[in-house]
């Protein structure tokens, strides 16, 4: 299909200034155990799909804070968070993104993930190469694990995968140079994308989660996939590996190891 990119990257970004309003920021519901939504993610899911629709009218909607059934997996779909890292919004922590993906037939067409509180964009799409505010990004030519720094998410919203999820992270903690948690996955992989981490892995996230990360990191020479080195699917949880393309099989070693 056609887009153009320049104009989703618009749309992403002027809507991301709506995670400066810190009052609908506290006006909270709880949708489950250590997860929130806020007003500010039903307000920039709103918006953005509102403005996608009124460009493609053709295209479906996939969102976080939405019913998603009913999609077709064979057409083009947008696949929006609106906000990556809710629970550091309400914190004021700072670290917060909005990640949309553009994908059709499973193929990922464009990414863009957007930092507002640092004011950095990330884009790729397809064939185009991954830019950062307008200037190319690659992964790390780090070339083992002894030497990388990696990014671990605690999969917060099922603490009763922490036993096994911990001690992964010991296992890469002690082979690694360290690790660090952010608190939001699309950040980490844009983070990877961009060679500020060599590697990032979480168990169970979902499609909204790593759509365009996905792409960035493609496109950025990097790569994604789940802990068997399959590719994550984007109709369903899946967990997560995402690196520069050497280090993952010291990755993989570890991480099926519990
Ligand atoms: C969460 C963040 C977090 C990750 C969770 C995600 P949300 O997304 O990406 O870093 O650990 O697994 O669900 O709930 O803030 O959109
Ligand atoms: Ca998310
Ligand atoms: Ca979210």
């Amino acid at each position: 299909m056609q887009f153009d990119m320049r104009e989703i990257a618009g749309v992403v970004k002027s809507a991301g200034a709506l995670l400066f309003d810190t009052r609908a920021a506290g006006e909270i519901t709880v949708k489950g155990r250590a997860d929130f939504v806020t007003q500010v993610d039903l307000n920039l899911q709103e918006r953005i799909k509102r403005e996608l629709f009124r460009r493609y009218p053709a295209v479906q909607f996939m969102g976080e804070e939405q019913d998603n059934s009913g999609l077709d997996p064979a057409g083009a779909v947008w696949i929006l968070d609106p906000v990556d890292g809710t629970t550091n919004l309400i914190h004021h922590y700072n670290q917060s993104a909005v990640s949309l993906g553009l994908y059709e037939k499973g193929v990922g067409l464009a990414g863009v993930i957007y930092q507002p509180f640092t004011d950095e964009l990330f884009c790729a799409a397809k064939g185009c190469g991954a830019f950062l505010n307008g200037k190319p990004i690659r992964v790390s030519k780090t070339p083992t694990l002894a030497e990388s720094l990696v990014a671990v998410g605690t999969n917060p919203y099922c603490k009763q995968a922490a036993p096994g999820n911990f001690a992964a992270f010991q296992r890469v903690f002690e082979a690694c140079q360290d690790i660090r948690r952010s608190g939001s996955a699309a950040l980490d992989l844009a983070y990877v994308a961009c060679g500020r981490l060599d590697a990032y892995f979480e168990q169970n996230l979902k499609p909204w989660d790593y759509a365009a990360g996905m792409v960035l990191l493609k496109e950025a020479g990097g790569q994604v996939t789940d802990y068997e080195g399959k590719p994550p699917s984007l109709w369903k949880n899946s967990d997560l590996v995402a690196g520069n393309g050497k280090i993952e099989p010291e990755l993989y070693r570890l991480l099926r190891k519990g």
